[in-house]
């Protein structure tokens, strides 16, 4: 499947099918998390964690298989690198026929951070589920999805703009429309979208729609992590290279500058 059918045909999955993943599937997995880059240089570590074996459930999942807890130390940008870094873990799962769903709130913290390992100097963000998909979706993922509206998104007017945050931005060309497609059928908590982009020539500058209550144990916040999941997907659909240089454009209340892809 191309990167674009990928980017936008990926679904949180709930309901998995209550099979252990093949030792080839478990292997493949295990390598990949060893090293999963992401353009702030900041290490992401994975833990592959057996449902069964070390206790694991979350009251929104049933039938998985296993659990990833992605885990990054607490320094500057932290939250836009993990989003990076596990986005293409769930993409490249997504690939390969294994559901995920991103997990922040709905499951045992403590819990999960005694059983992957969390050091002090050290944030888990989100787990995600493992496993192959049922075929059919529980009462209760179907109850989810729809509570948070999770088939929708925002129309592009409302997140891609031009020259400043008055006029919005539509893409003539084919690669940059699909692009933006891309970013916007991103997951993020609550299904909230909270990236807002501006156009200016060849760069493209990303900032973080503030909603409420998403600031983080750490002293993080969670749409940060959403933001690193919008620049994974622009950055995987144009080859853009990242930077973080504030151009100084007048941002209206609650939005925040967070980095720059120029392609
Ligand atoms: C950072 C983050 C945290 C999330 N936390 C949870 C969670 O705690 N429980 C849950 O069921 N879904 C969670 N989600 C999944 C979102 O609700 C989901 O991605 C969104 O509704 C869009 O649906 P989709 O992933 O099927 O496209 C989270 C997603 C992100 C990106």
């Amino acid at each position: 499947m191309d990167i674009f059918k990928l980017l936008t045909t990926r679904r949180s999955v709930r309901t998995f099918d209550g099979q252990p993943l093949s030792a080839e599937d478990v292997q493949n997995i295990r390598e990949y998390i060893e090293n999963i880059p992401n353009p702030y240089g900041i290490p992401v570590r994975f833990v592959y964690m057996d449902a069964k074996e070390m206790g694991l459930s979350s009251p929104v999942i049933t039938g998985e298989a296993a659990y990833i807890a992605g885990i990054v130390e607490k320094v500057p940008h932290r939250e836009e690198a993990f989003g990076f870094s596990f986005e293409r873990m769930v993409m490249h799962l997504w690939s390969r026929g294994i559901g995920t769903t991103w997990i922040a709130g709905t499951f045992k913290r403590e819990f999960f951070e005694k059983a992957a390992g969390v050091k002090e100097n050290e944030v888990m963000y989100c787990v995600t589920p493992v496993g192959y998909p049922a075929k059919k979706k529980s009462i209760k993922e179907v109850a989810m999805r729809k509570g948070v509206g999770a088939d929708k998104r925002k129309d592009g007017a409302e997140l891609f703009f031009e020259g400043g945050f008055t006029k919005p931005f539509a893409a003539a060309d084919e690669g940059l429309k699909q692009a933006l497609e891309a970013v916007r059928w991103a997951p993020s908590a609550v299904n909230k979208q909270p990236w807002r982009i501006i156009k200016d020539g060849n760069a493209f500058h990303f900032y973080l729609k503030h909603d409420k209550n998403y600031a983080t144990a750490d002293g993080g916040d969670l749409q940060k992590v959403d933001m690193g999941i919008a620049l994974c997907h622009f950055i995987d659909m144009t080859g853009g290279s990242l930077n973080v240089a504030d151009p100084g454009v007048e941002t209206p209340e609650g939005i925040e500058y967070i980095a720059s892809v120029t392609v």
